[in-house]
C-alpha cells in the first residue's frame, strides 16, 4: 500500500492509475479506524480498480471546545487495517497540507439541510466537512466515493453538494455496522468507561425500538419519536441531544413516518455524544 502525506503525490498517482484504466474509489476518514471503515473499504475494492482511503483529522469541523485535540489516532494502526482490506494507497497529509496560511475559502449549503439535527448543537460543523471532502474530491478526483450511513445527515449534505458542484462524482452510502450487542461502531466509541458502554447500549435499543414500530405500520412519526425518547429517559446516564424525525433527502422534520422517512438520534452518555438512526 502506498502511503503519501502529499497533494502533488495523490495527483501522481492518480494520472498513472487512470491511465492504467482503473475507476477510481475514494474512502475519505479522519482515522482511527473500525470495522465500519472496513465496510466502505471492502466496498470500494469491490467496485473500483483501485482505492485510496483518506487519514485526516479536518480541523475546521471541529467547533473551539470539541474533541479536536483529543480525538484518538492510530497511523500504524490504520495502515495495518486499510492494507488487509486491500486498500492501494493512503493520503495521510498534516494540517499545512491542506490549509495553507491565509486559508480562506469554504463550501457551505445555504438552505436550512445543515441547521437540522446535528446543526443545531454543531453550527460550523457541515462547512467544514463539505470544505474538506470537497478538497479531498479536487485531489483524488475519484470516480465514486464512499460514506457510512451512520452519518446520514453527512451523507445527505455529501449528496447535495456533489449534485450542486457538479462534481460528477457517484456517491455510495454503506450500512451502519454494528458491535454484536448492537452499539453502532464509531471511533469516539473509546473515550465510554466500561459503565458508560453498557449504558451507551440505549442508543441501539431505542433506535430497533423504533424500526419495530416503523415495521409494524406505524405512521405517527411523533409516537415513534416519543417512545424512543422514553426509553432513552429510562437510562441515568443518557443526556438526550435530539431525537428526530425528518426528510431522508432533504432533512426537513415531518410529522409522517413514510419511506425514506429519516429517525435520527443523538445521545450523550457523560461527555460523549453519540449518534444513531434508521430509515423507514
Ligand atoms: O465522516 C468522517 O469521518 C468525516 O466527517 C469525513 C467525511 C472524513 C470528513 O472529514
Amino acid at each position: 500500500m502506498i502511503i503519501t502525506c502529499k497533494i502533488s503525490e495523490v495527483r501522481e498517482l492518480v494520472r498513472k492509475w487512470r491511465s492504467e484504466g482503473h475507476t477510481i474509489g475514494l474512502v475519505p476518514t479522519m482515522g482511527y479506524l473500525h470495522e465500519g471503515h472496513a465496510s466502505l473499504v471492502d466496498k470500494a475494492v469491490a467496485m473500483c480498480g483501485r482505492v485510496i482511503a483518506s487519514d485526516f483529522v479536518n480541523p475546521t469541523q471541529f467547533a473551539p471546545g470539541e474533541d479536536l485535540e483529543s480525538y484518538p489516532r492510530d497511523f500504524d494502526r490504520d495502515c495495518r487495517l486499510l492494507e488487509e482490506h486491500g486498500c492501494h494507497a493512503v493520503f495521510h497529509p498534516d494540517v499545512s497540507e491542506m490549509y495553507s496560511p491565509g486559508y480562506a475559502t469554504y463550501v457551505e449549503i445555504l438552505s436550512d439541510m445543515p441547521k437540522q439535527l446535528c446543526g443545531r448543537t454543531r453550527p460550523i460543523h457541515f462547512r467544514g466537512v463539505c470544505t474538506v471532502v470537497s478538497k479531498l474530491f479536487n485531489i483524488v478526483t475519484p470516480d465514486k466515493a464512499f460514506f457510512g450511513e451512520k452519518d446520514a445527515q453527512q451523507l445527505a449534505i455529501i449528496r447535495r453538494m456533489t449534485e450542486d458542484m457538479s462534481y460528477g462524482i457517484e456517491i455510495i452510502g454503506c450500512p451502519i455496522v454494528r458491535e454484536a450487542d448492537g452499539l453502532a461502531k464509531s471511533s469516539r466509541n473509546t473515550y465510554l468507561s466500561p459503565k458508560e458502554r453498557k449504558a451507551a447500549l440505549i442508543l441501539s435499543r431505542s433506535i430497533f425500538l423504533g424500526r419495530k414500530m416503523a415495521d409494524s405500520g406505524e405512521t405517527d412519526a411523533l409516537k415513534i419519536t416519543d417512545a424512543m425518547r422514553k426509553l432513552i429517559e429510562s437510562e441515568p446516564l443518557a443526556r438526550i441531544d435530539y431525537v428526530s424525525a425528518v426528510n431522508g433527502t432533504t432533512m426537513e422534520p415531518v410529522r409522517e413516518a413514510v419511506k425514506g422517512t429519516l429517525i435520527a438520534i443523538a445521545v450523550y452518555i457523560g461527555k460523549t455524544r453519540l449518534i444513531d438512526n434508521f430509515t423507514v
